[in-house]
């Protein structure tokens, strides 16, 4: 293996280099009624088990990031394979933007009033404990205060540039 010395070049490699990290894909609700909005991300994970806390990086570009600082609360909302239309629409696709992207799918709340998608693999609702601002994106630091569990069968990743399929009935060995 040979490593890339130039840091110039550093940026582009990297981004080759995470494509292939395979990411869960998640939509990230903020906000209420008409003033919501969110974004589809892979940096969510968990941060500790107990307490239960939860982390997102998200972009303080993002036209969704203003709620995150008005509601200071989050829905993590991990998708099944047949909810990549969702997923496409919460990435900006289209150029859909705040409410619109909630046109596909049934939306609930549960305790802190972020969007909670009803057929979601999972959802998490959070409250915003912290957050940490690194160069162009802050790390949301989320309590967790519900959680459903839904169908376990089947995970959406995004790998190599792609949303794909993780079905449990195809890692029998
Ligand atoms: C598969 C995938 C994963 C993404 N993960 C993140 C992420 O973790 N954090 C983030 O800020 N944006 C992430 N994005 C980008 C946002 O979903 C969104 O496209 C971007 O914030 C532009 O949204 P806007 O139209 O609301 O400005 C991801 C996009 C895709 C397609």
């Amino acid at each position: 293996m040979q490593f890339d010395q130039d840091v110039n070049a550093l940026p582009d490699l990297y981004k080759r280099a995470m494509r292939s990290f395979a990411g869960n894909v998640s939509v990230i609700t903020v906000g209420r009624g008409e003033d919501r909005s969110g974004l589809v991300a892979t940096s969510t994970v968990s941060l500790s088990v107990d307490p239960a806390m939860m982390l997102v990086c998200v972009n303080r570009g993002a036209s969704s990031w203003p709620l995150f600082e008005r509601y200071r609360h989050f829905g993590v909302n991990s998708l099944t394979p047949d909810q990549q239309a969702i997923a496409e629409r919460f990435s900006g696709r289209g150029g859909v933007k705040g409410q619109d992207r909630y046109a596909l799918g049934r939306w609930t709340t549960a305790v802190t009033g972020a969007p909670l998608l009803e057929d979601a693999a999972v959802s998490i609702d959070c409250s915003i404990e912290d957050m940490i601002e690194r160069e162009t994106h802050s790390i949301l630091i989320g309590r967790v205060r519900a959680v459903e569990i839904g169908d376990p069968s089947a995970a959406l990743v995004y790998w190599q540039g792609s949303y794909r399929p993780l079905l449990a009935e195809s890692l029998s060995v």
